[in-house]
């Protein structure tokens, strides 16, 4: 796209496809995500239209690079290649922060996972009010982008819990536009979503419903969030077989909202192909020699409340302290990225991750054998490694949209290795996918998840490998592509 053409497809979500950091000499240097939405994004461009991806200024080198370009258009200033046009938006630090810290992260994303220990939290007052107000004020900023950017009658792809009042925003400034949103969390159901007062309660399902389709990773969720409507306000709901809908005044169009389950899986082959690269061989090697010839466990994630990372340590001691005979025959690699480091939850968090580990090496460790190696800094190559040389994966979180591991895992391990059982929480998107090749926990069991990884280390390795065939396939099922495609062919 060139000039001040407009787009005919656009994109917005909070973190966008690139981020910027800042030398002292005032260099700006890029670095892309390779996430699934910028490979999908890219293939949308490959039909010719026009597409622009709005999203917001994270950091200060971010906020530096939307200063230098003239409407915060990356692209046209040369700062990111013109196959990914980029309108970054400059959003004061102090409203992104309420917006983002406060509402996105730290009430939202709490409620769709059901995290609070509720005879403390939430207690909405007035700072809750105030970073109320900066939510609905990036959230029309980001109306406000998409409106300018937009060409008549342009497809408009929503992301996520950070975006939830832009359907209805934007809706009021273009009627003409085909607006869609998609939530890569969970929802919660009536009882627990309706811990939000009233007035935010509405103004997210408003907010969503003011979109032509709606869509979810899983029938679940989606289920879910028709149910917050008719409990909240009285919508009407459409469970039927010729499609979901939901139908409501507070909607601000006639047309009922559409609603879709999408299913996000792995582009495989582009993992394989990362995964066979001489960094990963390289970091592969170091964790042969720290394994030897011992079962592996591997878990990758985010170090995030939902992921369930300290029960899984605690179930991983008990399974050796029930089952001794897996004493020196195993080693579990538990790898713990950095996440939302701003929030006091998530710091607290990695302090529990790292002090359940530090006990269990303690009680279990020998001279000639470390139970468990963790790791707490983020490194790709690293996590493609530990796949390459996993037997069993562990995914238990308490609850996840969907949770991308669990099919990444038994990709590389399939294609790389002999296979690897896979000990999956019920409370994870993927379960629908991946159940019956799995084995399935309660993600609040540690007795039962010591019991399934105990399963799976015993498990035939010819029934580990035709099972992990299986999961891979699933998991391969649904590249980001595809899923991008088919949302833009529903609206
Ligand atoms: O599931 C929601 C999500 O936006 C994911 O797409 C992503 O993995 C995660 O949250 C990242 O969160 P943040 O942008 O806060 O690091």
């Amino acid at each position: 796209m060139r000039g001040t053409e407009k787009a005919s497809v656009l994109l917005a979500s909070n973190r966008g496809p690139v981020s910027f950091t800042s030398s002292d000499d005032g260099v700006l240097t890029a670095k892309r995500g390779g996430g699934g939405l910028v490979s999908g994004l890219s293939s949308v461009a490959a039909d010719g239209a026009g597409q622009v991806w709005v999203c917001a200024a994270l950091s200060d080198g971010d906020r530096e690079a939307a200063e230098r370009c003239p409407g915060g258009r990356l692209d046209r200033a040369g700062l990111v290649d013109s196959s990914m046009p980029v309108r970054l938006l400059d959003i004061d630090p102090e409203t992104l922060h309420g917006a983002y810290n406060g509402v996105a992260n730290s009430t939202l994303w709490f409620i769709q996972h059901m995290l609070y220990a509720t005879p403390f939290a939430p207690a909405f007052g007035q700072a809750a009010a105030l970073e109320w107000d900066a939510y609905t004020a990036y959230n029309k900023a980001f109306a406000d982008a998409l409106a300018d950017e937009a060409a008549p009658e342009a497809r408009v792809l929503v992301q996520d819990y950070h975006l939830a009042l832009v359907p209805k925003l934007l809706r009021d400034l273009r009627p003409d536009l085909r607006i869609g949103h998609f939530s890569h969390t969970p929802w919660a159901p009536p009882d627990y979503f309706r811990i939000l007062p009233d007035h935010i309660a509405d103004a997210v399902l408003e907010g969503m419903l003011g979109a032509d389709y709606l869509g979810f990773l899983t029938e679940r969720w989606a289920r879910a969030f028709m149910d917050c409507c008719v409990r909240q306000f009285g919508a009407q709901a459409d469970y039927g077989p010729a499609g979901m809908s939901v139908s409501s005044d507070r909607a601000g169009h006639e047309t009922p909202t559409r609603i879709g389950v999408h299913g996000l899986g792995v582009d495989a082959p582009s993992m394989i192909e990362r995964a066979s690269r001489s960094d990963v061989d390289d970091r592969l090697a170091t964790l042969r020699e720290a394994v030897g010839d011992r079962q592996v466990i591997v878990r990758v994630d985010r170090t995030e409340l939902s992921k369930n990372i300290v029960r899984g340590l605690d179930a991983y001691a008990d399974l050796l302290r029930r089952y001794p005979e897996w004493r020196g025959r195993v080693v579990h690699i538990a790898f713990a990225y950095p996440s939302r480091y701003d929030l006091p939850e998530y710091r607290d968090y990695t302090a529990a991750v790292t002090s359940t580990a530090k006990e269990i090496s303690d009680e279990f460790g020998t001279p000639d054998w470390q139970p468990l190696i963790l790791h707490v800094e983020d490194d790709f190559a690293r996590s493609l490694a530990a796949y390459r040389i996993a037997d069993v994966a562990l995914v238990n979180p308490i609850r996840d949209g969907m949770n991308l591991v669990a099919k990444e895992i038994p990709i590389i391990a399939s294609a790389t290795g002999g296979g690897c059982g896979l000990v999956l929480s019920r409370e994870a998107g993927a379960f629908a996918e991946l159940g019956e090749d799995a084995l399935v926990v309660n993600p609040y069991d540690i007795t039962g998840t010591a019991d399934a990884l105990h399963e799976a280390l015993a498990m035939d390795r010819d029934e580990r490998r035709a099972r992990c065939g299986r999961l891979a396939a699933a998991g391969a099922a649904l590249p980001p592509q595809q899923w991008l495609a088919d949302q833009l062919a529903a609206l």
